[in-house]
């Protein structure tokens, strides 16, 4: 079997490595197609995202990814805006649980957050109006609407979900976020078991820091999500074990919801988990379910016996950290 990898920046090759350890040592054979993108191909091949990715991952239908450095305020466009827009992948995926052994304010956290993967302000619809006033464009469609809300919808059926909670700012944006809301609603009626509920983005984020336990799958616009998930991953542990996944129809890629983690990368410090997590959704979703359930088992045991990277607390490098979840399997 034949999945693409795709080696970014930063911490990306460091976790990259310990992921395929881990797996090679479950004894699962994938020939890795491994492709590389972001700053050092920029050097060597002149943009980030070579066609070279794309037809790779076009070819297996199924990818690894790890994250790839976007320049702030200046420089290229974001490979992953860009990856997740040729590949059509409309659906990010960032399942947010506790972790028994990593201990966080709240206990019981089990939430899902669906956020649309196209559109809104990540469009790149951007442009100097003159020396002092810049504009970006919002946009939000009903196809891209309705589909993302039917994902929503689909998972909460298909995973003993009781709730989606459909989260804008309509009151403010009442066109586009006021489009999103109605098509949730739309599509909700067709699934008459799942409650739908309303909240706007603001308050949402000040429920979640107050009460997480109320929510069940959170269903989002572009930059909402990409907010409201990583504010989720700090609720139950931090970025180190947050794990996500960019779905299309025919095509899905999975990757941690953290970036390249400049301020460690290249010491042996960065904690390959959230990679591993989406590395296990990622064997689910291709079949290889029982060597998905060993991966986590053994991630898990190594948590609870107090094996942890420095972000949970703990001392362990990378390194000594993938031995050690290895020695578990
Ligand atoms: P970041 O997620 O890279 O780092 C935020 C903080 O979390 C840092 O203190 C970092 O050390 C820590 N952290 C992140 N992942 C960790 C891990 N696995 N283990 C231990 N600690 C970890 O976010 P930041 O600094 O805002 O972004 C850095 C770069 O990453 C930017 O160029 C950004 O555009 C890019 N990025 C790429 C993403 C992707 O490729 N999917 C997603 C998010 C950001």
């Amino acid at each position: 079997m034949e999945i693409t990898l795709i080696k970014g920046d930063g911490i990306g090759p460091e976790i990259a490595d310990s992921v395929l350890e881990i797996i090679d040592s479950a004894g699962l054979s994938i020939d890795w197609d491994i492709q590389t993108a972001g700053m050092n191909v920029v050097e060597q091949e002149g943009l980030p995202l070579p066609e070279r990715v794309l037809d790779s991952v076009k070819k297996n239908k199924t990818a690894l990814k790890t994250p790839v450095t976007t320049p702030i305020g200046k420089g290229f466009r974001s490979v992953n805006v860009q990856l997740r827009k040729e590949l059509d992948l409309y659906a990010n995926l960032r399942p947010c649980y506790n972790i028994p052994s990593v201990k966080t304010k709240f206990e019981n956290v089990d939430i899902v957050v669906v956020r649309e993967n196209t559109e809104d302000l990540y469009a790149g619809l951007e442009r100097k109006v003159n020396e002092e006033t810049a504009e970006s464009i919002k946009i939000i469609t009903k196809q891209a609407s309705e589909r993302i809300a039917e994902f929503a919808f689909d998972y909460a059926v298909k995973n003993n979900r009781k709730e989606v909670c459909v989260v804008t700012k309509a009151n403010i944006c009442k066109l586009s976020d006021g489009l999103f809301l109605n098509c949730a609603r739309d599509i909700s009626e067709k699934y008459p078991n799942i409650k739908l509920r309303e909240i706007l983005v603001d308050n949402c984020c000040m429920q979640l820091v107050q009460n997480p336990n109320q929510f069940d799958v959170l269903l989002l616009p572009n930059l909402y999500g990409d907010i409201v998930s990583d504010l989720c991953a700090g609720l139950v542990g931090g970025l180190g074990i947050a794990q996500g996944a960019n779905i299309g129809r025919e095509i899905a890629v999975f990757e941690p919801v953290h970036g390249t983690a400049p301020d460690i990368a290249g010491q042996d410090k960065a904690n390959p988990s959230a990679l591993l997590l989406s590395a296990v959704e990622m064997l689910n979703y291709i079949g290889e379910n029982q060597t998905a359930k060993r991966i986590k088992d053994a991630l898990f045991r190594a948590l609870d016996d107090g094996i942890k990277t420095t972000d949970l607390g703990g001392n362990y490098t990378c390194s000594k950290f993938t031995k050690e979840v290895i020695a578990r399997l």
